[in-house]
């Protein structure tokens, strides 16, 4: 009788600890989640910046591309953003969690300049595209500025 109780406390204490952490099962794995979206994020943005800046000839099917995959991407990191993941292997700055609705407002105004970077690559007019990205990388480094360790 005791060790069922022992049992059913194990279960219950592991089915909140999995509530707390949403769909994660550990800490590090939002950690990663988080991260690996960030990674992603990058690249697409990345080869967006070698076109506007000549490194590469301009294309608007690769910028469209590139664009549509940011729009997507800029919604998916806050939700590896969860309590419990301040620490470990992470360059999230511990405030982040303690200014959560600033750290949000800034993940929003990031999203809504990917969405006017998506609507420039979609006229195909570089110059549009360029002040969008301008736009959009400002976003990035305001919350990298404040919220990540370089
Ligand atoms: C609202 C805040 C915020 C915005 C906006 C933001 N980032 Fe970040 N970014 C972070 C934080 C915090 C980390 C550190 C994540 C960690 O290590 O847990 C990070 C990490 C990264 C990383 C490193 C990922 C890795 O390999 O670990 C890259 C690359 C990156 N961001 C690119 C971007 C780009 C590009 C944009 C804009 C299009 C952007 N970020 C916008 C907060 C932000």
């Amino acid at each position: 009788m005791r060790f069922k109780m022992l049992v059913l406390a194990t279960i219950a204490s592991s089915v909140l600890a999995t509530a707390q952490a949403g769909e994660f099962k550990k800490p590090e794995d939002a950690i990663h989640y988080r991260q690996a979206v960030f990674e992603v994020l990058g690249h697409n943005f990345a080869d967006i910046g070698a076109m506007v800046k000549g490194k590469k000839p301009f294309d608007k099917t690769a910028v469209v591309y590139r664009a549509e995959n940011i729009a997507v991407l800029a919604k998916l990191p806050l939700e590896g953003f969860i309590d419990g993941t301040e620490t470990g292997h992470t360059e999230a700055r511990a405030t982040l969690w303690k200014n959560k609705a600033d750290f949000e407002s800034k993940l929003s105004d990031m999203q809504q300049n990917t969405l006017k970077l998506l609507s420039a690559a979609k006229s195909g007019d570089e110059s549009q595209v360029k002040q969008a990205f301008a736009m959009t990388a400002k976003s990035c480094k305001a919350c990298h500025d404040v919220y990540k360790k370089d």
